[in-house]
C-alpha cells in the first residue's frame, strides 16, 4: 500500500499517460491503475521487459504499459524484431506461444495460463491427423489462434489479416482451413480455391447477427459497420467492411467515418476512439472472457514473479515454427 505522501508524487508522474486515456478511463479508476502502471513502467526497466498487446487489450494496459500493439499478425512479426530479454504477451495463451516459437531463447511470460480461446480449444493435432487422411495430399492452413502442437501439423499458417493470401500463394485448388468455420466461409468468399472447413467457432463473434447489423442501421443513420472476419457470413454480408483487428483500426484512421460500429470484441472501440475524439462509436459488442483475464496486476504480477513462462516441447515447437515461419515469409 503506498504511503498517503507518495499518492500526490504518483499521480504526477502518471498524469501525462492518464491524458492519453481519460475520454475511456473515468477519473475515479486511475488511481488503482496508477499503482500499477508505476511499477510495471520500472518493472520493465529492471527486467529488460518488453510488453507485447493484442487490439482486445483494455485502454489502461493497451495505452499504458505496451511497447507494441496489433492485430495477431503484427505481434507475430513483432515477436520477431525483439531485442529484450523478456517478453510479457498480454493477449490470450496461442500469441504468447506464438512469441516463444519465434524467440526460443527468450523468457516469454503469460500473466494468466487460463487465457485461452474457443477456436484453439475446438481442435486436437489427432484431428487434423484424420483430416489429412481424409483428404490425402490436401495441404492444410491453420489459423494462428491454435495450440502449437496443431500448428505442428500444418503445412502453414494465417491470420484474419492474411488468409486469403496465403491460401491462394499455395497454388492449389483446395485446401484444408482450420479451426474457424466462419473465416473459412468469409474467404471461400474471396476466392476460387475450395476450401474444407472445421467447425471451430469464435465464442464472441459468433454471437453477432444480421438483424443485429440492420436494426443498428435504422436506429443510426448513416453508420459504417466494420465486422471481424470471425463472424458468420451473414453478418460480414451485411458489413461495410471486414477485416483484421489491425485493419479494421486501420479503415477509422483513414477514412475517418462520421459514425462507425466496429462488430467485434468491446476493447476495440475503445482503443480505437482514444485517438479520434471527432469519431462517434456506437458500441454494440461482446466481450472476450479470455482476454478480459489479462489485467495491470497480473502483468505487474508476472514481471515480479517472472511466471507463467511458456515452455513448448522441442519437437512441437521444430513443427510449429516452420508453420508460422512460411505464413511470415509469403
Ligand atoms: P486479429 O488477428 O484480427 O487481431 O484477431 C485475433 C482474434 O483473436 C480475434 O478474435
Ligand atoms: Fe479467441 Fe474469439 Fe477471444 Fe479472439 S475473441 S481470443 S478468437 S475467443
Amino acid at each position: 500500500m503506498l504511503q498517503e505522501t507518495a499518492m500526490p508524487d504518483l499521480m504526477a508522474r502518471t498524469a501525462p499517460l492518464y491524458e492519453r486515456v481519460k475520454s475511456v478511463v473515468p477519473p475515479v479508476e486511475w488511481p488503482f491503475f496508477a499503482r500499477d502502471i508505476d511499477a510495471i513502467l520500472a518493472l520493465k526497466r529492471a527486467r529488460n521487459a518488453v510488453i507485447l498487446a493484442h487490439n482486445y487489450q483494455t485502454p489502461e494496459i493497451f495505452h499504458c504499459v505496451a511497447d507494441l500493439v496489433g492485430d495477431s499478425l503484427a505481434l507475430a512479426r513483432e515477436a520477431t524484431r525483439v531485442d529484450a530479454d523478456v517478453i510479457v504477451l498480454a493477449g490470450v495463451h496461442f500469441m504468447a506461444e506464438t512469441a516463444k516459437l519465434l524467440n526460443p531463447g527468450k523468457t516469454v511470460l503469460i500473466p494468466d495460463t487460463a487465457a485461452g480461446c474457443s477456436l484453439a480449444s475446438s481442435i486436437t493435432p489427432a484431428d487434423v491427423r484424420l483430416l489429412r487422411q481424409r483428404y490425402p495430399g490436401v495441404p492444410v492452413v491453420t489459423y494462428v489462434n491454435t495450440s502449437a502442437a496443431v500448428k505442428a501439423e500444418s503445412d502453414v499458417c494465417c491470420t484474419s489479416g492474411n488468409a486469403k493470401k496465403i491460401v491462394e500463394a499455395l497454388g492449389v485448388d483446395r485446401v484444408i482451413m482450420l479451426p474457424d468455420e466462419y473465416l473459412a466461409q468469409n474467404v471461400a468468399a474471396e476466392t476460387s480455391v475450395e476450401i474444407i472447413a472445421w467447425a471451430g467457432h469464435c465464442e464472441v463473434h459468433e454471437r453477432f447477427t444480421a438483424a443485429e447489423i440492420r436494426l443498428l442501421r435504422e436506429q443510426y443513420p448513416g453508420i459504417v459497420v466494420l465486422a471481424h472476419p470471425e463472424c458468420p457470413p451473414e453478418v460480414v454480408a451485411e458489413a461495410d467492411f471486414a477485416g483484421s483487428t489491425a485493419a479494421m483500426s486501420d479503415y477509422v484512421g483513414t477514412k475517418k467515418p462520421a459514425r462507425v460500429v466496429m462488430v467485434t470484441e468491446c476493447s476495440m472501440s475503445d482503443n480505437v476512439a482514444v485517438g479520434h475524439p471527432e469519431i462517434e462509436f456506437v458500441r454494440p459488442c461482446n466481450l472476450c472472457r479470455h482476454m478480459k483475464k489479462i489485467t495491470l496486476s497480473n502483468i505487474r504480477r508476472a514481471l515480479e514473479t517472472m511466471t507463467y513462462e511458456v515452455t513448448i516441447d522441442p519437437v512441437v515447437a521444430m513443427g510449429a515454427r516452420r508453420a508460422v515461419e512460411r505464413m511470415l515469409a509469403v
